[in-house]
């Protein structure tokens, strides 16, 4: 199958090379993002492999579908960027990465949390600049502290077995999950009222689809205790980002760590430190000293990336070889 790889980054190019020679399978590299004005250059291709913030809306899956393309092969384990019904339809098939590294986003929230509760990052600064005052750096023991999980599938289980080991009192809400499931994986089951109410911390592990989208809005965050710290390495748009700031603004909230935003299409995986950045939303996050935002970084080790590239090949090879793969999308209908 010849496929055309879309949003690559310098990053990427090595390691899907040597895993495109490892399935014999022939695949060309392309900087732009898939959406409606670069479908076209997927002629000639039977596949595309996309990335978190191409677009695989009804238009986009219409002009692949007329250029003969019949393979989604998502590099990523969120499909919400799909329009599977039109997918289906049109009778091309989406592969995804279900797992590669849940530790990899399961670390790294811990490193936003640590960074925002210990200050690393305005220590990093004062340190260069020779200010050695500790004022304003003050934290506090993640041991014998509450932390509510939402999502407790791989990510979430991997962030779980971590903070356990922080000593910390790990709470979970996951409708996917029975009782006995989350005890057996060493948390306690709450109500999401409850996980509000009684976390010092909020995590986000859950995927984006109608039943998530803003979850975290002006009435969760109003259950939240004062000063909670929330954290998002999930998908953007499960956070209501103007209700965040507003309760940042008000005091409410005490600490914000995202890695993914809502409107990240625009913005993440690209240097626009020459451009002026329209996103008054965005930029405003920015301003607070007690927000951290990273683009998208979550993800991003060696062992994932490699992972990444070989589940995906392997999601290729299959399908044109089996007519068949184990990592096809289901029909699920996603926002
Ligand atoms: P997973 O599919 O293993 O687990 C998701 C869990 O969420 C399941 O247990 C499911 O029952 C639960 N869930 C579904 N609806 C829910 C709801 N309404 N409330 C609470 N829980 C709910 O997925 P995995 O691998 O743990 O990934 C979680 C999310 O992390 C992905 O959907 C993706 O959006 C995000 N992600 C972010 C990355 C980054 O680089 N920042 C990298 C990889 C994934």
């Amino acid at each position: 199958m010849k496929t055309l790889m879309f949003s690559t980054q310098s990053y990427e190019r090595p390691v899907f090379e040597q895993a495109a020679s490892q399935f014999g399978q022939e695949i060309v590299f392309q900087k732009s993002r898939l959406d409606i004005t670069t479908t076209r250059l997927a002629a000639g291709y039977n596949a595309v492999c996309a990335f978190v913030n191409d677009d695989l809306s009804t238009p986009v899956l219409e002009a692949l579908s007329a250029l003969d393309i019949s393979v989604v092969a998502l590099r990523c384990a969120g499909f919400n960027q799909v329009n599977l019904e039109t997918a289906h339809q049109l009778g091309i098939k989406v592969v995804r990465v279900p797992a590669y590294s849940p530790e990899s986003v399961a670390e790294y929230t811990l490193a936003m949390i640590l960074t925002m509760n210990r200050k690393i990052h305005k220590a990093w600064n004062r340190v260069r600049e020779g200010n050695f005052n500790l004022n304003g750096l003050l934290g506090f023991n993640l041991h014998g502290k509450t932390v509510g999980l939402i999502g407790m599938g791989q990510i979430g289980q991997a962030t779980a077995n971590i903070l356990n080991g922080f000593g910390m009192k790990v709470l979970a809400f996951d409708p996917g999950m029975s009782d006995e499931q989350l005890k057996d994986a060493g948390v306690e089951s709450v109500a999401l009222s409850d996980l509000y109410r009684r976390s010092d911390i909020v995590s986000l592990h859950c995927p984006l689809n109608k039943a998530t989208k803003h979850i975290i809005n002006a009435e969760a965050l109003a259950c939240m205790k004062p000063g909670a710290m929330l954290i998002n390495t999930s998908r953007g748009a499960l956070i209501d980002t103007e209700a965040v700031t507003q309760s940042l603004k008000s005091g409410h909230l005490g600490y914000l760590g995202i890695d993914v935003y809502e409107q990240e299409g625009d913005l993440f995986f690209r240097d626009l430190s020459e451009e002026v950045i329209q996103d008054d939303v965005f930029q405003r996050l920015l301003t607070f000293p007690n927000v951290v935002v990273t683009g998208h970084q979550g993800f991003f080790t060696h062992e994932a990336l490699e992972s990444i590239a070989i589940t995906t090949l392997n999601n290729i090879n299959e399908l044109e070889k089996n007519g068949y793969c184990e990592n096809e999308v289901g029909k699920e209908k996603m926002v």
